[in-house]
């Protein structure tokens, strides 16, 4: 298909009209020109494909589908193969449903545990976010379905969502919310990209010509088309010309009409709309040109696939006596309705409507279990009979288990949380259980963290995050060991909410939100003010023990256009087989920016049965040691010494190397007379300079003979440490003259030569 030529024998109207969907989930057809509509549906865990009545908040009905584990827990995984798998599975299902692009995955950083919409999203770092959202893309789209990768960017708040500014400094952007859509782009390419409803910095993600144009295809390379939030379009003109192709839902036809209004006043270059609806059109085809209705959708296969990874996913965070694995003739209470009514997924569009739901209970047929619901979800209360009945069900038990988490209301898209704390009720439960059963379990499920006022009283602790559809099967394996668990956290738990560094400026005031701990989300700040946390990110334990030993790299020193290669052995060395992940960590031990202790390069999935080891290798490049300057509007890598750290959380990490980096880069700075002496000195050609005239200036002055007194005030030491701030012009003001003025003028000559 020529698109080009078709967009050419398009009239201004029908091109203004193709920029909006045509309802809901459409794009606009073109019946003149044979130009179709086509479908596009939520997202990201699976279809919520509205046949009739739509919304965008997962009010009304969708199809029956399969719901796979929310991107809280697939990212648990640190298995990116798998979860391209996932995204295969999807992309079927989306082949079978004649849909031509499903919208996610969602990526944003998880900033804070209050957000409501954390569920959906990967981490709090970009690093595993990008390397997830990277395979998913690439497994959906195998099958000739496209992705849109959203919301670009920084909405990592429900709070206001639609008005709010996101205050993000540059290097803060660049550094943590940016890389995860960066990195899906240049490695995956989406077939599209939805923006946010926030501002950023003040100007709408919608019209905002530097984020979608600039950043995105300018820098990144993407190729495909931009869509709205659903609603996020505020100024529609504006928009085109940012780079904003189709508006989506739609405006009534109001927005097309001011499209063709300000061609038509010279407001709008045509061009941009054409190129609109072109970037459109080319995928329109792209699907098309590809479609293959008679895909088959094996929604029962997709179920046990869902339960599989729901298991690859759980995070054993403690563990204390090995009591799990449970024995199968144990005999074991569940308490908790979560065990008959499991939570596996959050609220509002990525809501799906799933053909079959299986809770730890039913999956555990067969075994020795009691149940006892313990408290009620829809009431948010544990009466005292039913804290009685699940302490009754716990004592005639060998071992209980307690299934708890967060309620539908308390995490959802299109609000936030207000506190960190599971219901008061389960809270009181746990305890009550644990008192009565030291053999207590407890089993969370939760999209972001919780506080665990408990976690002393019970020896096990298992995260199944929204684990799916699937997830009591995944459950019954994990715990009667039949799955060894493997989940590491994508997050920090902190102990307590306020201990999150963005605790006194997340929400905002108003309409404005400032993300003033910059670069410092999660472990980032964690590490770097050496605080406890309850579990650190990384971190999740497996019924076998693992060993990391010989750590080598490929070379002592490289410069920043080259790679170095680190390996290391991993070594199961307990007695059953089991998966651990192998995490790499860069840290810039003295720089000139305050950066993160650690930051997370590279990680390895990796299965051993007892007693095998492997090696594992990572390969480094100038990105994984750079910092974004924002003076130069760069990455940048400051020459000096760099930590290789190896281990399976970023509070273990058992091997610790070193490399140095010599940057190439050749930096040109300007000096006046107001640069200080610190700053020039950090500057090879500045110090050169420096030091020759330095020394000449001191020879100067042996000659004037300083007393001893003078000699006993100020060491040179000292001397040397004040001096450091001292702005050139500085020796003019402290005993100078003419003479020291030409002397100035032509030291700075020098430097600035
Ligand atoms: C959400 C998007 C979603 C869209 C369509 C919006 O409210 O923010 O993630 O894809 O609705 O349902």
């Amino acid at each position: 298909m020529d698109i080009r030529k078709l967009v050419a024998q398009m009239t201004l109207e029908e091109k203004a009209g193709l920029c909006s969907g045509d309802d809901f989930w459409h794009t606009k057809a073109v019946e003149r020109l044979g130009i179709p509509r086509s479908m596009v549906s939520d997202g990201p865990h699976g279809l919520r494909k509205q046949e009739d009545r739509a919304d965008h908040l997962g009010v009304n009905d969708s199809i029956k589908a399969v719901c796979f584990p929310a991107a809280c827990a697939t990212a648990a995984s640190f298995d990116p193969d798998m979860i391209r798998r996932m995204g295969e599975a999807i992309g079927d299902s989306c082949q079978h449903e004649k849909l031509s692009v499903v919208l996610g995955p969602a990526v944003n950083i998880k900033r804070s545990p209050l957000c409501g919409r954390n569920f959906e999203y990967f981490s709090e770092d970009p690093y595993l976010a990008g390397r997830m959202a990277t395979a998913i893309i690439q497994g959906i789209q195998s099958r000739n379905v496209g992705t849109s990768i959203k919301h670009f960017a920084c909405n990592s708040q429900e709070h206001r969502r639609m008005s709010s500014s996101s205050d993000v400094d540059e290097r803060t952007l660049r550094e943590i919310y940016f890389p995860a859509f960066e990195m899906a782009v240049k490695e995956a390419q989406p077939w599209t990209v939805m923006c946010s409803y926030n501002r950023i910095n003040g100007v709408f993600a919608s019209e905002d010509p530097w984020l979608l144009t600039d950043v995105l295809r300018k820098e990144w390379g993407f190729k495909g088309y931009v869509m709205s939030d659903w609603g996020a379009v505020s100024d529609r003109v504006k928009g085109v010309a940012a780079g904003l192709d189709l508006e989506m839902p739609a405006s009534g036809g109001v927005n097309d009409r001011k499209i063709v209004e300000a061609v038509k006043d010279g407001r709008l270059d045509e061009k941009l709309v054409d190129q609109a609806c072109e970037r459109i059109l080319n995928i329109v085809y792209r699907y098309l040109e590809n479609a293959k209705p008679d895909t088959p959708w094996d929604m029962e296969a997709q179920h046990a696939q869902a339960a599989e990874i729901a298991a690859e996913c759980m995070v054993l965070l403690k563990n204390e006596g090995d009591i799990l694995p449970l024995k199968k003739e144990s005999s074991v209470a569940f308490i908790g309705e979560f065990a008959k009514k499991p939570r596996f997924q959050g609220g509002g569009s990525s809501h799906i409507n799933c053909f079959k739901i299986t809770g730890a209970l039913e999956a555990a047929e067969g075994l020795n279990v009691t149940y006892a619901p313990g408290y009620s979800v829809d009431r948010d209360e544990a009466t005292d009979e039913m804290i009685a009945e699940a302490v009754a069900a716990a004592k005639a038990a060998d071992t209980a288990v307690v299934f708890a988490g967060l309620p539908d209301s308390y995490e959802s898209e299109g609000y936030d949380r207000t506190h960190m704390r599971l219901p008061e009720c389960q809270n009181r439960v746990i305890a009550a259980v644990a008192a009565a059963n030291p053999r207590t379990v407890v089993v969370l499920h939760n999209g972001s963290p919780v506080e665990m006022p408990w976690i002393g009283q019970v020896p096990a602790v298992l995260e199944a995050y929204l684990g799916g559809q699937a997830v009591g099967m995944a459950e019954i394996r994990v715990l009667f060991g039949d799955v060894n668990p493997s989940g590491h956290l994508p997050e920090s738990f902190p102990v307590k909410l306020e201990d999150n560094p963005s605790f006194l400026y997340y929400g905002g005031e108003g309409n404005r939100t400032e993300y003033r701990e910059g670069v410092f989300v999660g472990y980032r700040y964690y590490d770097r003010k050496k605080m406890d946390v309850l579990f650190p990110f990384g971190y999740g334990l497996s019924y076998t023990t693992f060993d990391f030993s010989g750590l080598k790299l490929s070379a002592d020193s490289i410069r920043d256009t080259e790679t170095v290669t680190v390996t290391a052995t991993v070594t199961n060395t307990g007695s059953r087989a089991g998966k651990t992940v192998v995490q790499l960590y860069v840290g810039d031990p003295e720089s000139t920016p305050l950066r993160p202790v650690r930051e997370l390069k590279g990680f390895a999935k990796v299965e051993l049965a007892p007693g095998e080891s492997r090696e594992v290798s990572f390969e480094l490049d100038r990105r994984a040691f750079a910092w974004w300057n924002s003076e130069l509007h760069d990455w940048d890598v400051e020459t000096g010494d760099f930590t290789v750290e190896i281990g399976d959380s970023s509070r273990h990490l058992p091997l610790c190397g070193k490399v140095r980096v010599e940057s190439t880069r050749e930096i040109r700075r300007h000096y006046d007379i107001n640069s200080i002496v610190m700053d020039i000195m950090a500057d090879p050609k500045g110090k050169a300079v420096m030091e020759q005239f330095m020394a000449q200036r001191t020879q100067a002055e042996a000659q004037e003979n300083r007393s001893d007194a003078a000699e006993e005030a100020i060491s040179d030491e000292m001397g040397l440490a004040m001096m450091q701030y001292m702005p050139l012009r500085g020796m003019l003001s402290f005993g100078g003259n003419e003479k020291t003025e030409k002397a100035i003028e032509l030291l700075l000559e020098k430097l600035n030569s």
